[in-house]
């Protein structure tokens, strides 16, 4: 049965946390890009928690956030319950939670060799120089580099080759977590292959957790424990991956399911495919941020902002007002038809 509830409360044995975070940016014309609003996401020891969603919905941003690289306008990131107050916080959660990029050409410093760069993280850490050469070693035999690399520059490197040059430097501290941000995305597919094999080899022989950002949501599905959906800056959806993908309660969701070929148990039912764009992210839609592009939205889905609701067991949630017992019978029976996607207008919020 569908209970109302509020957004998670975050848990005491999480690894790192967003609390209520919101981050923003400047615009022009004294606008704000509401990159990230109120979202609350908890990563716990050993899992694979996957952030999906299209581009330009606030993956990154809430991954850097996660990291301490960008403040949060309102909301805070835990480490173990714990606000990151002070710098030796900082120190702690950069030594414990490191993020590897889609692009390792924009991280790898062009003039250093493939040595210099996965040391650099114990020179910077002030680790006694007589552990770099066998630390390093490690980091580049658990990507499956081998040392005769050592030598090289970034442009002497093949993608995958880079790629995991960048996931060496982020090993070599042997932090507990790892935020992936589309590693995979830039690269052939032989070699993503590859990649996601080194990745998933080292989640389960160093016990690591992940937080893999991704558009691809076969991709989630295959590899992560928990996935949770943004849309427009909010986390829309979350719950077991399985669940998710199953039994998506969200029609954000269920869209984006239906636009990829994943194999679904019982075969096809009404396919609920996306229209339109997702909006500017200075002008959120009142309401549901999603209604513009909702096939399924009814009456006050312009007005009231659905907050994350219980649906189902194992913790699964989504945002929908389809599912709040508030809106009776509009939400027991859903829309009576479904709505044509509109052109309300956008307001800056
Ligand atoms: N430094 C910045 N200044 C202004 N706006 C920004 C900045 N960084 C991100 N944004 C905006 O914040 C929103 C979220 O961006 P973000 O990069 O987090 O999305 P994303 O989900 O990672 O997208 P993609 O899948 O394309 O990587 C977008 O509207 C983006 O244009
Ligand atoms: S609240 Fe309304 S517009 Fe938003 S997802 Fe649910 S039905 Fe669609
Ligand atoms: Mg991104």
């Amino acid at each position: 049965m569908l209970t109302a509830g509020t957004n998670p409360a975050p848990r005491g044995d999480a690894l790192l946390t967003a609390d209520h975070v919101t981050v923003e940016f400047p615009a022009r014309r004294r606008a704000t890009v509401h990159a990230v609003t109120d979202v609350t996401i908890s990563l716990r020891p050993g899992e694979t928690l996957s952030l999906v969603g299209e581009s330009g919905c606030g993956k990154s941003t809430l991954g850097r956030t996660l990291l301490g690289l960008l403040p949060p306008a309102e909301g805070d990131v835990l480490l173990d319950g714990l606000p990151i107050l002070g710098r030796a916080r900082v120190r702690e959660l950069r030594r414990r939670v490191q993020m590897i990029f889609q692009d390792p050409y924009q991280t790898l410093n062009p003039r250093m060799t493939v040595r210099a760069i996965v040391a650099e993280p114990l020179r910077i850490r002030g680790v006694p120089k007589a552990q770099h050469a066998a630390r390093v070693a490690q980091a580049m035999a658990d990507v499956r580099l081998g040392e005769q690399l050592l030598d090289r520059h970034p442009h002497q490197l093949s993608g995958g080759q880079r790629q995991r040059v960048a996931i060496a430097a982020a090993l070599v501290l042997e932090p507990e977590a790892l935020i992936c941000d589309e590693p995979v995305s830039m690269l052939d597919v032989s070699v993503r292959t590859q990649i996601l094999d080194v990745l998933l080899d080292l989640r389960s022989r160093r016990e690591l957790t992940l937080l893999f950002v991704t558009h691809d949501l076969s991709l989630a599905w295959a590899i992560c424990d928990r996935i949770a959906v943004m849309y427009l800056g909010r986390v829309v959806e979350q719950g077991p991956a399985a669940q998710v993908i199953e039994q998506p309660q969200h029609p954000y969701t269920r869209a984006l399911v239906d636009a990829v070929p994943v194999p679904k148990p019982g075969g096809g039912g009404r396919r609920e495919l996306l229209s339109g764009e997702l909006p500017d992210a200075a002008r959120v839609p009142t309401g549901c941020r999603f209604h513009p592009r909702c096939p399924r939205r009814f009456d006050p889905c312009d007005h009231v902002d659905p907050p994350l609701l219980a649906a189902g067991p194992g913790d699964q949630r989504a945002a929908c007002l389809l599912l709040d017992p508030a809106h009776g019978a509009a939400a027991a029976g859903g829309p009576a038809a479904p709505a044509a996607p509109s052109s309300t207008p956008t307001e800056s919020r």
